[in-house]
């Protein structure tokens, strides 16, 4: 497997995903015994220009529990040369002195492309803009769904939530469109729907897909169901009335779901799964967060070889 710049799904071919998720299964049994020293001379840059707990912390957990070293800014725009107007790219190549790898946050759809173009280390998009792609939170999704349901093929998987503006989701059915008889159902209101880029994608690859608006209706199908947030402000008001999310599960939705179907989400949640769902063995959200350190030790591991 040949993987430098980790920048788009699309970019992720079956046998890359494939020799990927067999370098997390080894990753689980290195953490079992304390981590490894290979990579001790290795360091990794964590640029973020936005707010992150899971991919950050992730990324930097993955790292040290490789052995290498973490040089880091979680607020980019205020504690980097960035506040004297740098330009990405300055920042990228002074960086790429420093550092054998840099993870990238950015508010633009394409700062990881633009950082990508002018670096000499490999960087991983961490997430870039609204709307734009979340690759290693696909992956982790991906073998979440792998390791919990075991096969991916097949899978009927409902998206749930702000559909339109979701990089997770958006990188997510990039990754599910390659593979067998899958099936796609999003749920959302109309403005928040899957934007028509991905759905031109999944048409061009004869995926199976449906818009709806009932979670109710589509909730018995689900192998999986992802939920993401919709931050109330995007909620259609009816008049004077505060609109409601819609797409909020409880311990009485749960009982619509197969007793063997799992409920993900990349979290952080904004209530539209009640509490009370977590001891629910289904509820595999928090699996799934662990699962980020894993598939970003392999990630690592893959680009600095
Ligand atoms: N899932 C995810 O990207 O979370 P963070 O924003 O906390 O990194």
């Amino acid at each position: 497997m040949e993987l430098r710049h980790v920048i788009e799904s699309q970019q992720l071919t079956l046998p890359t995903l494939n020799a990927l998720f067999q370098r997390a299964d080894q990753m689980e049994r290195v953490l079992a015994r304390g981590g490894t020293q290979d990579y001790a001379s290795r360091i990794m840059a964590s640029l973020f220009y936005e707010p992150s707990t899971r991919t950050r912390f992730s990324f930097e957990s993955a790292m040290y529990r490789l052995g290498g070293h973490v040089l880091s800014t979680e607020r980019a725009n205020e504690f980097s040369s960035v506040m004297m107007g740098e330009s990405l790219e300055d920042t990228i190549r002074v960086v790429n002195n420093y550092a054998d790898v840099i993870v990238l946050r950015h508010y633009q759809i394409g700062g990881a492309q633009r950082a990508a173009a002018v670096s000499t280390v490999p960087v991983i998009n961490a997430g870039d803009g609204k709307g734009g792609q979340h690759p290693t939170q696909a992956l982790l999704d991906l073998y979440t769904i792998y390791k919990e349901i075991r096969t991916i093929d097949g899978v009927n998987v409902v998206f749930v939530g702000n559909l339109a503006d979701g990089r997770t989701v958006r990188s997510l059915a990039y990754l599910l469109g390659k593979f067998e008889r899958v099936r796609l159902y999003f749920v959302a209101p109309a403005a928040l729907q899957m934007q028509q880029d991905i759905l031109d994608y999944l048409q061009r690859h004869n995926v199976w897909f449906a818009l709806e608006t009932d979670l109710a209706k589509v909730l018995p199908e689900a192998d999986v169901v992802y939920m993401t947030r919709i931050e109330a402000e995007k909620l259609p008001a009816s008049g004077p009335v505060p609109a409601v999310n819609p797409y909020f599960l409880n311990r009485a939705a749960m009982a619509s779901l197969r007793p063997k179907a799992i409920l993900m989400h990349p979290l952080p949640r904004l209530g539209e799964i009640d509490p009370s769902v977590d001891i629910d063995p289904r509820s595999a959200y928090f699996r799934q967060s662990r699962n980020g350190v894993l598939i970003r030790m392999a990630l690592l591991a893959s680009v600095l070889d």
